[in-house]
């Protein structure tokens, strides 16, 4: 059994940096980088155990469909669907978090989330969105679609953001939710049924029928504006986790000088030190860790 805390990210590698060699073949599974993530990880973190599980993109390529912005369709959005299946069958529960979030407390609070008998998914709901508008007209349209799918359900649907769950593996792997995922993008590969990405269809299973989390755990929207490309602040109320969800992303508004404010928050965890900063020094330099970057590993701690 699996006592301990367990917290799913997902991280990127560098498939090759600028003027690096080629990426050593990792050993434990072969996927590319992995040897280095790790050394990466246990040099900035010297006290952590953690392991890394490699996701396999071609696990999902055949089932992504084109979205309205090309980041949503990289196959590493989709390693959320595949955690029950990428960790040891012992892990009864796992926190999932976008690699654009800064947990600022103790995600152990999180992890003490109870989830009733009848919920696989914990996670910060929002009810005054309009749930409408994450679908198509097709859908709403269909009969044996639109309110059909959400009838039934424990509550009413809402929206919820999908950057920061916590995952009951076991009920997942027992309802093969897995598998009532796929479906839906195998359906959005025939017909358009949404216009995101991963999200979608993660509603399409759970709206209605998740564990309300406190907001707190989930500020998100820091990447500000889509359209106008402006800076978000925190919404009110105690903040335990920030998320810069959207198109805008603090490290590369870092790396172009246009920081928004929020995001200086952000440079003092950055695990990448570009050639010639030295401004911090925890991690070797050019190291294998990037935000910005390909996607290679689900990673676990
Ligand atoms: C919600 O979105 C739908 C679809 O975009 C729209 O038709 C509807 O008017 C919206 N409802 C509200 C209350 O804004």
């Amino acid at each position: 059994m699996w006592a301990g805390l367990v917290v799913v990210g997902v991280v990127a590698l560098v498939a090759g940096g600028v003027g690096a060699a080629p990426l050593p073949r990792g050993g434990g599974g072969g996927a590319p980088g992995v040897e280095e993530l790790r050394s990466a990880v246990a040099a900035s973190f010297p006290s952590l155990r953690f392991e890394i599980y490699p996701f396999r993109a071609d696990a999902v390529t055949g089932l992504i469909s084109a979205s309205v912005r090309a980041a949503l369709e990289a196959p590493l959005n989709y390693a959320r669907n595949y955690l029950a299946d990428l960790l040891p069958k012992c892990v009864p529960r796992a926190i999932y978090l976008d690699s654009d979030v800064l947990a600022v407390d103790d995600v152990r609070r999180l992890w003490e989330t109870r989830l009733p008998a009848a919920a696989v998914v914990a996670a910060p709901e929002y009810c005054h969105a309009n749930f409408s508008r994450y679908f198509t007209e097709t859908f709403w349209s269909d009969p044996q679609l639109g309110d059909r799918v959400f009838a039934g359900r424990r509550r009413a649907p809402c929206y919820f953001n999908t950057g920061v769950m916590v995952i009951d593996l076991r009920r997942w792997r027992v309802g093969n939710y897995r598998r009532r995922i796929e479906l839906w993008m195998e359906m959005q590969k025939e017909k358009r049924i949404y216009e995101l990405g991963s999200l979608p269809p993660f509603l399409l299973v759970f709206a209605g029928e998740v564990e309300a989390v406190d907001h707190r755990w989930n500020q998100h929207g820091l990447g500000g504006d889509n359209v106008l490309g402006s800076c978000r602040p925190l919404h009110k109320g105690p903040v335990s986790l920030m998320h810069w969800s959207g198109k805008g992303k603090p490290w590369d508004r870092l790396d172009a000088g246009k920081p928004c404010p929020l995001d200086h928050t952000w440079k003092s965890y950055d695990l990448y030190i570009a050639e010639g900063d030295s401004s911090s020094a925890s991690v070797p330099s050019r190291t294998a860790l990037s935000s910005s970057a390909l996607p290679a590993a689900a990673f676990s701690w």
